[in-house]
């Protein structure tokens, strides 16, 4: 098995359960270290798997890999929206030009092959409605980050139809858990409290995301693996949506912080306001269920994992705070 991104937030988590959960596969890692890798997080299983540090843009050391797997998952990407609003050229290029090299090599190989996306193609959903997104639902995306996956998608899509290429999609909510980087809303939070900072809620903090535990996803990816039908979308959520400002204040509360100790910064530009997707299809099809069915104890895991892991974490939050300092957030 190829992962690609394999050290990043849910890669390495996918790395880490395949190696817990499915021994039968040989892994080798594919992923460029950029600012968002980090090779200390596969540490743990080191052992198990074989890393290659690596672009999937470039096409040789892409096709020589592939030529050696039997199945590919996809998780490379650049993945932060505030990131792809002040500089949307690394995200063309790995989203669009990394998925399309990948499909390439897959095609002259004949390999399995397993696109990793985000509802956030969708656009957004109103705040007052309790419609969902479905495999149906039109793509709409907003930023350039979400366009870029929208574009991967259309490209993986486009080579199952025009040339048999065995793929499969699934388009997962905001995740959440062990070893996801500082720039991320809840990470960013945990350890602003964990720094003497406070939390940060972009404008009022009304935005509604649903939130699945890495875990819960990476287990639908396996199910896909094995189950899923060629040329299918699955839309993967655990039905827990929440609001910022809710979550926010959990995070106050389970750190034993009052729970208005917290600041409004300015709202990011065009600011998705609800995302939710109907996974029924996942759900009657493959049999998928979240384990991770109370939001709060995932999160208060989640939090002790930060408290107990700052060596991983602490390099780059000090770097992470600049960036959003100079983007007045
Ligand atoms: P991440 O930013 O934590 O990790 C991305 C990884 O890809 C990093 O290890 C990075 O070094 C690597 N990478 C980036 N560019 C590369 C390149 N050109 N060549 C090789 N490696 C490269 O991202 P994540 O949050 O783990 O997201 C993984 C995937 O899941 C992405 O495709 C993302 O769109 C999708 N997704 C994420 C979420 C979420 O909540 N984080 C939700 C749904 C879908
Ligand atoms: P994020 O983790 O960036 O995921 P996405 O934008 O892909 O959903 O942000 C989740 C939500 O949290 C989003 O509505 C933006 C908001 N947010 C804050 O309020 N404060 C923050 O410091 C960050 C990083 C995000």
């Amino acid at each position: 098995m190829l992962v690609t991104g394999g050290a990043g937030f849910i890669g390495a988590n996918f790395v880490h359960y395949t190696v817990r959960h499915h021994p039968e596969y040989r892994i080798r890692v594919l992923d460029a270290l950029t600012y968002a890798g980090n090779r200390a997080s596969l540490a743990p299983v080191d052992d198990r798997v074989a890393f290659v540090p690596g672009d999937i843009c470039d096409a040789a050391l892409v096709d020589s890999l592939v030529a050696d797997a039997d199945v590919v998952v996809h998780f490379a990407a650049e993945s932060h929206v505030d990131n792809s609003l002040r500089d949307p050229e690394p995200f063309v290029r790995t989203n669009l030009i990394g998925t399309f090299t990948l499909l390439e090599a897959v095609r002259r190989h004949g390999v399995r092959f397993h696109h990793i996306s985000t509802d956030e193609v969708f656009g957004d959903l109103p705040l007052d409605a309790t419609g969902k997104f479905t495999e149906q639902t039109a793509y709409d995306p907003s930023s350039p980050y979400s366009a870029t996956k929208a574009g991967s998608d259309l490209l993986v899509r486009a080579w199952v139809r025009s040339y048999g290429v065995a793929a499969t999609l699934s388009n997962c909510a905001n995740n959440y858990g062990p070893f996801q980087h500082v720039e991320k809303f809840i990470p960013r939070q945990v350890t602003n409290v964990l720094t003497g900072e406070r939390p940060k809620l972009y404008g009022t903090g009304v935005n509604v995301r649903e939130w699945t535990h890495v875990d819960d996803h990476n287990a639908a990816v396996h199910l896909i693996l094995r189950q899923g039908r060629i040329g299918e979308t699955y839309l993967i959520g655990s039905g827990d949506e929440r609001s910022n400002r809710e979550i926010v204040e959990l995070i106050l509360a389970l750190m034993d912080r009052p729970t208005d100790g917290y600041d409004h910064v300015p709202d990011r530009p065009g600011h998705d306001l609800r995302y939710a997707n109907d996974s029924t299809r996942l759900r009657t099809e493959l049999g998928w269920r979240p384990r991770f069915d109370s939001f709060r104890d995932g999160l208060a895991a989640t939090i002790d994992w930060y408290r107990a892991n700052e060596w991983w974490w602490k390099p780059q939050k000090q770097a992470t705070e600049e960036s959003y300092r100079r983007l007045g957030r």
